[in-house]
């Protein structure tokens, strides 16, 4: 659950993040911009008002020079100015404060910068905005004034209330607030969702996981979309699938091999009762109990001795040692083996002994055992009456040994399967389904191939084929 939420908050932070960044970054750019905006247009019309004032004091300075009263003039200015309701219009002393206001109230008398910054300006100019002693938001822009000899004679000023540009400003800042909060819910919101259909899965395929983890095999997740959540879904079943048949492949070889290991034991536990009960006088029946005995062992350790070579193919430890040297010996000797058991099985045993087979290099013992597996398992998928070929073929670069039955047969869907260890297509007769996983291991491990091709009811044919060993091999070198 932890982790859950987890994941949710580490989505929401990173993305809705990014779009709150990406909100303040734009939201101040826009504020700012319009507050520039009406700032220099207030300041282009008071710089307007400044022109037209400028023109016709130059005109008044510039007929009359002499005469010119500046404070009279100023006086004149201030009751003639019409727009007293939108502006005020100011007169200022050449040290810069106020003499008359067309507000007709106490002039200020605070000195304010844009006095000294027109008398410094080319332009004779100089704005300030800021409070007024009556706290409202002002902006001013001031006209310094010199006589024709230079001299300075005070400043005319315009003020004006920013109060209206004031107000624009906050709606915009209002407006960028409220869509800024409209766009983060809706992203909120489309997140969530998207989050939800991931998170909500997920924890669903993780309790699943968890049910197989413990145990439960047959538990599956339903896939509820094609996406890449689907892909897990299935991907999850199929494991768990797997599982259950490897599941079942160890039980069943379990019992496979405790079956085996206990034929042996209960005959020779039966003779060896017998034997005590008949006393050591009976010569014959001895005779023939310790060899029944000695035979059952021998059975005993094969078993054990394939399951160890097993268990070291499964931790790659299974050594090889190779030599030079013709496969008609080892398939020979094992050949040899099973005469006896076909016959009395009645099945007959047909062995093409080749003449002048190409040498190839292999483990001897290791290839005798893997043709001891398939003769093996031709004989006990065979019924009476069946029949055994072993043939080899010279191909050249190749080496190819045929072991064909008219046995039982693999049924289409086992044999895919059959060379897999543990696996019995065959459940009447006994075996612990490892026996085909070994004889492939060592014909891989020899560069060569085992091929099994079966037909349910009428045979199987396993071709082995191993490489040619090249002409100037003598050693062991390259396997
Ligand atoms: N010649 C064959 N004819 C019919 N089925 C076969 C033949 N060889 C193998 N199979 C099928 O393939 C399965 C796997 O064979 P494999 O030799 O690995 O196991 P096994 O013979 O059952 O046991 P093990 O060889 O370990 O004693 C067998 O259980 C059998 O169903
Ligand atoms: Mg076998």
């Amino acid at each position: 659950m932890g982790r859950k939420s987890s994941i949710m908050r580490r989505w929401m932070l990173n993305s809705i993040g990014f779009i709150l960044a990406l909100l303040v970054i734009f939201g101040t750019a826009f504020i700012l911009s319009s507050r520039s905006y009406y700032y220099k247009s207030v300041e282009y019309s008071l710089s307007s008002r400044v022109d037209s004032v400028e023109s016709v004091l130059n005109q008044m300075i510039a007929s009359n020079p002499s005469a010119l009263n500046f404070d009279s003039l100023a006086r004149e200015l201030v009751e003639s100015f019409v727009d007293k309701e939108k502006l005020e219009m100011q007169v200022l002393g050449s040290n810069g404060a106020v003499i008359v206001s067309s507000t007709g109230f106490e002039p200020e008398k605070t000195v304010r910068s844009d006095y000294s910054k027109a008398l410094l300006a080319d332009d004779n100019r100089g704005t300030w905005s800021g409070k007024n002693q009556a706290g409202e938001h002002v902006m001013s822009m001031t006209l310094a004034l010199r006589s024709s000899d230079g001299a300075v004679l005070g400043g005319i000023r315009y003020v004006t209330s920013m109060a209206r540009v004031d107000r624009q400003i906050f709606m915009y800042f209002g407006l960028v607030v409220l869509v800024g909060v409209a766009v983060l819910f809706f992203m909120l919101m489309a997140n969530s969702y998207l989050i939800s259909s991931i998170v909500h899965p997920v924890a669903e395929i993780n309790r699943a996981a968890r049910q197989i983890a413990l145990g439960d095999y047959d538990s599956r997740i339903v896939k509820k979309s094609d996406d890449e959540i689907g892909e897990l879904c299935d991907t999850i079943n199929y494991m768990a699938g797997e599982i259950s048949d490897a599941e079942r492949l160890k039980n069943d070889f379990i019992s496979s091999v405790s079956h085996e290991l206990r034929t042996p034991l209960t005959a020779i536990k039966g003779w060896a009762e017998t034997m005590r009960q008949a006393g050591a006088w009976d010569v014959e029946l001895t005779e023939k109990g310790l060899e029944v005995i000695a035979g059952e062992v021998e059975r005993l350790s094969g078993i054990v001795e394939e399951l160890l070579d097993f268990s070291r193919m499964q931790g790659g430890h299974l050594v090889m040692k190779f030599a030079r040297s013709d496969v008609s010996a080892e398939l020979g000797e094992a050949v040899v083996l099973f005469r006896d058991r076909a016959s009395r099985e009645s099945i007959e045993l047909l062995y093409i002994e080749p003449e002048n087979l190409p040498p190839v290099v292999c483990d001897h013992d290791r290839l005798k055992q893997v043709f001891i597996n398939i003769i093996e398992n031709a004989i006990k998928y065979s019924n009476p009456g069946g029949r055994i070929r072993i043939e080899t073929a010279d191909m050249g670069s190749h080496v190819q040994v045929v072991i064909s039955d008219t046995g039982v047969g693999v049924a289409k869907d086992d044999l895919p399967n059959i060379k897999k260890k543990f696996y019995k297509a065959n459940r009447s007769r006994p075996g612990s389904g490892i026996g085909l996983a070994l004889a492939d291991e060592i014909i891989r491990r020899h560069k060569g191939r085992l091929e099994i091709d079966s037909e349910e009811g009428i045979g199987t044919t396993v071709t082995i084929t191993l490489p040619v060993a090249p002409n100037e091999d003598r050693s062991t070198v390259g396997f």
